[in-house]
Formats: structure tokens, sequence, C-alpha cells
């Protein structure tokens, strides 16, 4: 099991659903991240969600109708992912997103790449070689796109702690810690048993991606690429294949 799938595993996939505010509520935020992109998405399109997690976009796409293959690593997430996917055109598979090809029937319209996912690849290297795997599979005028935080410049000091979602019972919060070419994010989770708090932390390392080497890498594989922001401050990577 790899770093990304025990971290998945043990410490995040449990509470996934309550840190996006509930699996309806990252469905609507979903829609709303498709509806932005404008995709005019076809009934009966194929389309590819790689690192799916629980279907932000995956769910909304075949809710619309496009035949979606959501592939994810972590079967903790992919269980809800299933249920979800119930009398949709939503086929779920549990695999390493660089091994898509081997899972995609045939050439898909759109493949999504979404919240913060090709972050965590294991190398630069690894990264390429993923960007290549997407340029070979989609044809002329389909659609990859990405979104991602931007690590490149290291936040610092008090800058480093991010409260990312608490109530009564829960506090989650993030701490990075900035080396050469990674991000570790240690994720502290506080959770409430009656009168008692208890923590738990766990850390897995994400790539310090640059967006404007990646553009450069896009168009390079011949995609016309467009940079935007997306809601959650996120970087955003609309790449048409030429
Ligand atoms: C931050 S979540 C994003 C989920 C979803 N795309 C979204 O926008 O809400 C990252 C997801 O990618 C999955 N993941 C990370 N590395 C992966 C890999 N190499 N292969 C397949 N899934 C991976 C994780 O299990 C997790 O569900």
């Amino acid at each position: 099991m790899t770093a990304v799938e025990a971290h998945y595993q043990n410490h995040l996939a449990p509470v996934y659903a309550w840190m996006v505010g509930g699996l309806e509520a990252a469905f609507e935020a979903g829609a709303e991240e498709l509806d932005e992109l404008a995709l005019a998405p076809r009934a009966g399109e194929f389309a590819v969600d790689l690192g799916a997690g629980l279907g932000g976009h995956a769910v909304p796409l075949a809710r619309q109708g496009m035949r979606v293959l959501a592939i994810d690593s972590s079967e903790e997430m992919l269980s809800s992912l299933r249920q979800s996917a119930v009398e949709l055109p939503l086929q779920v598979v549990n695999d390493d997103l660089l091994n898509f090809r081997s899972h995609v029937p045939e050439r898909p319209r759109l493949i999504l790449c979404m919240g913060d996912t090709i972050t965590h690849l294991p190398s630069m290297a690894t990264l390429e070689r993923f960007m290549t795997m997407v340029a070979n599979a989609i044809p002329s005028g389909g659609v990859f796109v990405t979104t991602f935080r931007d690590y490149s410049k290291a936040l610092e000091g008090e800058q480093r702690f991010v409260h990312v979602r608490s109530d009564a019972d829960r506090i989650l919060t993030c701490f990075l810690e900035y080396q050469s070419g990674v991000v570790t994010v240690h994720d502290m989770l506080h959770e409430r048993a009656g009168e008692r708090w208890t923590m738990r932390v766990s850390a897995y390392q994400k790539l310090r991606v640059r967006p404007d080497t990646l553009i450069a890498r896009l168009r390079d594989l011949g995609f016309s690429v467009e940079h935007q922001t997306s809601g959650r401050g996120m970087v955003r990577l609309v790449c048409t294949r030429r």
C-alpha cells in the first residue's frame, strides 16, 4: 500500500464526507464547477474522472447523462461512491490512476483530475508520464481539466497552519512542512468523545507543482491551455486537445 493509500484508509477517508460538508453539498459544488467550465456535456458521451474520491464531479457528470468511469485507489472513498452511483451511468474502479488506460474502452471526450489529486503523484517524473498518457488518450477537441493547489511558494510561520473544518465535536487542521520539490502535509484530527478530546495525526507528501511548468508541458503535448482559479482557491487548467 502506498503512503497516500494508507493516509486515506486510516485517516482522511472516514471523515472526508464531513470535511466537504456532506455528500450532497459536494455534488452541488461539483455541479457548479462543471457549469463554470461550460463543457456542454452531451448525454451518452464518455468521461473519465481520475482520483474521483466520493464523486464530487463524477456524480454530477453522470446525472447530466454522461457515461462516467471513476477511478480511485481508496476503497473507503469508493464504497461511498458505489452507493451514489446506483442507477447512474457511472462505473467505479479501484486502481491507481496511472493505470487508467487499461480501463478505458474508448477515447474519452473529457478527462478530469480534480481537487489536488495530481499533487499526490510520487514524483515530477511520474506526473510527466501521466500527462503524456492523458494527451495520448484524448482525441482532438477533447478536454482535460485539472485543479490543484500551488505549493510552489512556501508559506511561512503561522500561515503554514490551515484550519480545514470544525464543528462542536471535530476539528481538522493541516500543517504544511516545505521541502525541496515536495510539501509534507500533516493532517491533525481532534475528535471529542464525551468530555475528552483525542488527537490523531497522519502525514503524506504532495508535489510542489509549478503552474507555469505544467502549462508549458501541456502545451508541448498538444493542448491549448486556459489558466483559471477555481472556487476553492486552486489552480484550474482547462486543456483542449488540438
Ligand atoms: C483530494 S481527493 C480529491 C477527490 C475528488 N477528485 C474531488 O475533487 O473531491 C484525492 C483523491 O485521489 C485519490 N488518489 C490519490 N492518488 C491516487 C492514485 N495514484 N490513484 C488513484 N487515486 C488516487 C485519493 O484516494 C482521493 O480519493
